[in-house]
């Protein structure tokens, strides 16, 4: 069974523990007006007007991208493997726990999004997600995923080496890595098994998302500002954007 296997196991020891330390993503945004919600998930207004629209929140709970969604007035559904995330999302109309590898007890479902906070890392079969992910995505439905930048994943602020940021893992698709949390993640992290990724190359993903037929529209860079201090997490950002955000639909489907 998909989540049965030591990915899984490890993902949800993972994620309940930094439920229990009380990790940023385990914190719900509260008080989000729309203007807040829209740039918080769609900040170029590329999903148009989200009233009554099916939204899924895929390896999205925490009561994040839920809460945003349904401040936009979207039915919202979430998928997360931790039962504990899910509790968070107290303003979707539905919840799941599954595996973003196997979406089967979603099937017949035909969401207008489906957005994918940072997550797809986490596993090492691109395919097996973005599969899952055509299942259930309506035919003029668009495919929100954010990924490590290819060309920088598991680089974190204590690889600065004094004239640049350390790369060290090879770039090969499905490859495993180990990094450490960032000290924003949460104040105390001695009882959190360290971050286990997978590299997803650029074209790893294009080919990934090609195969179902969707195409590539926008690709986002999580970039940080240029006068940050060296070593830094803004400094990070401004040289090696940490995270992509890729938009794909289907073809022929009309953009907002
Ligand atoms: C970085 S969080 C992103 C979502 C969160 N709403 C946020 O804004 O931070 C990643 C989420 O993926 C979930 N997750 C981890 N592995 C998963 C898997 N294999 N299938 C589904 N969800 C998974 C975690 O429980 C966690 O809630």
């Amino acid at each position: 069974m998909t989540g049965g296997d030591e990915v899984g196991r490890y993902l949800r020891e993972r994620w309940r523990a930094l439920g229990e330390a009380g990790a940023l993503f385990t914190r719900p945004w509260e008080g989000l007006d729309e203007e807040a919600a829209r740039a918080r998930v769609d900040p170029h207004g590329r999903l148009g007007d989200l009233a009554g629209r099916r939204v899924l929140c895929l390896a999205g709970g925490g009561g994040q991208q839920s809460a945003a969604f349904a401040r936009l007035g979207a039915r919202v559904t979430v998928v997360d493997l931790d039962g504990g995330q899910l509790a968070r999302d107290r303003d979707a109309q539905a919840v799941v726990q599954a595996d973003m590898r196997d979406l089967s007890t979603l099937a017949g479902s035909a969401f207008d999004v489906v957005y994918q906070p940072y997550s797809i890392n986490f596993v090492p079969d691109l395919r097996a997600v973005v599969g899952s992910v055509d299942d259930v995505l309506a035919p003029a439905g668009v495919y929100v995923v954010w990924l490590a930048n290819p060309f920088a994943r598991g680089v974190g602020t204590r690889d600065w080496i004094g004239q640049g940021y350390l790369l060290r893992h090879p770039y090969l698709e499905g490859a495993p890595y180990e990094g450490r949390d960032e000290e924003w993640v949460a104040p105390d992290l001695s009882g959190v098994p360290p971050p286990r990724e997978y590299t997803h190359t650029l074209g790893g993903v294009v080919a990934a998302l090609a195969e179902v037929g969707l195409h590539l529209f926008a690709l986002d860079e999580h970039t940080g500002p240029a006068d940050a201090a060296p070593g830094t997490w803004a400094h990070l950002k401004s040289v090696l954007p940490p995270w992509f955000t890729l938009w794909a639909r289907r073809p022929g489907a009309a953009p907002a």
